[in-house]
């Protein structure tokens, strides 16, 4: 069995922190959520792993490298343009040749893994085994329809009017039957080859199509509030390890991660708390949930239930909290700008001014 995971996409879209990189990249809890893809399929025993690059492949290579450091033999599948996610299958079909695989959506993060649906789908080998989950807003995702056994019986893409809140997920299962489905498809209404039409079709051809309800998923809509929700889950699981430098002037509170060459001084820490490789944390507060990026600074501040990405620097701010602060942004406090009473007060008055 392989897997394919998908980390294409043009890399234009406007949005808060994928505006000049890779969404596949987005760090929670300091780790790029493609990377939490990567080991949750080599948790399942699989070693060859096709990613699927499009614009931002150096970033993604760059990143990734040979898949080693994963346990996975990685081989880049170049997407000319982002036609959609059965397009990514089509141009992958001679590196998939015959295998089953497992599609993993780089910009999906699933708590708990997949090990269990990759096992049962080995060992029933349905045509394709999708996974769901309940969601508030399903018109944003691909909606499955099931009878009340259970069974898929109908999927749409981004319905205007959802027949359920069952979104799927971004992983798939599938033999090579997929390929006979993609080979049929024609461009959506938004010009792409749907993966969620490729499975219709299996459904329509009769094939089997199973499904799993999973909870604990998350997937980078560049929503800050679901970010900063994400990144809280991860850092509950964190354990507490220190490599890089604390003083003994510093507090160090709880599930805190202090990466090599990060170095804390005067400041208290309140974990669960990342901080990253050569950050510097220096006479501040860092509150629970908070993940400093690598080669951060910290500085005269405080700051909780926040995400701060690579070479950010704060300085001087009193309490930041629930932000998202981007790669190399300088937070620094606005010049005070000049007040001054001007008072004719009669003898013997008493006057309070909060100033
Ligand atoms: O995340 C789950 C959703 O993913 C499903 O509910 C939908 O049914 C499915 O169509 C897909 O929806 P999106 O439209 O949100 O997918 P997105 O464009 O975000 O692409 C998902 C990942 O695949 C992302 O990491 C980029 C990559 N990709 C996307 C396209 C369109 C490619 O590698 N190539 C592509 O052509």
């Amino acid at each position: 069995m392989k897997a394919l995971v998908l980390a294409g996409g043009s890399g234009t879209r406007l949005r808060p922190i994928t505006h000049t990189s890779a969404k596949q990249l987005v760090p929670v809890a300091n780790k790029p959520v493609l990377f939490y893809g990567l080991e949750a399929i080599a948790a399942t025993g699989i070693r060859e792993a096709g990613i699927v690059v499009g614009d931002t492949h150096a970033e993604i290579e760059a990143a990734v490298g040979d898949g080693l450091a994963f346990g996975l033999d990685v081989t880049y599948i170049r997407q000319p343009a982002p036609l959609g996610l059965a397009h990514a299958v089509l141009v992958s079909r001679d590196y998939l040749g015959d295998d089953d695989f497992v599609m993993y959506l780089g910009d999906n993060f699933i708590v708990g893994g997949v090990n269990d649906v990759v096992e049962r789908f080995t060992r029933d080998r349905p045509a394709a085994h999708i996974m769901l989950t309940r969601v508030t807003d399903p018109r944003r995702f691909g909606v499955a329809e099931l009878d009340p056994a259970g069974r898929v019986v109908g999927l749409e893409e981004k319905p205007p009017v959802p027949k359920s809140d069952l979104a799927l997920v971004g992983v798939y299962l599938f033999t090579p039957a997929v390929h006979e489905a993609v080979a049929e498809l024609k461009p959506s209404w938004r010009g792409e080859l749907e993966i969620t039409d490729a499975v219709q079709w299996l459904i329509t051809e009769g094939r089997r199509v199973e499904s799993t309800v999973v909870t604990g998923y998350w997937k980078d809509t560049g929503d800050v509030t679901d970010m900063l929700e994400v990144n809280r889950l991860v850092l509950e699981s964190l354990d507490r390890r220190v490599d890089g430098v604390t003083d003994p002037a510093s507090q160090l509170i709880g599930r805190v991660v202090v990466e090599e060459g990060a170095v804390v001084e005067r400041s208290r820490i309140v974990g669960p708390v990342i901080i990253g490789a050569g950050a510097r944390v220096r006479d501040s507060y860092i509150g629970p949930f908070t993940s400093i990026a690598a080669g951060c600074a910290v500085t005269g501040s405080e700051i909780e239930y926040s995400i701060v990405l690579p070479r950010a620097s704060i300085s001087g701010v009193s309490r930041i909290e629930a932000s998202l602060i981007g790669h190399d942004v300088e937070v620094t406090p606005a010049p005070v700008t000049p007040r001054a009473h001007r008072l004719v007060l009669g003898d013997h008055s008493k006057v309070q001014i909060s100033s």
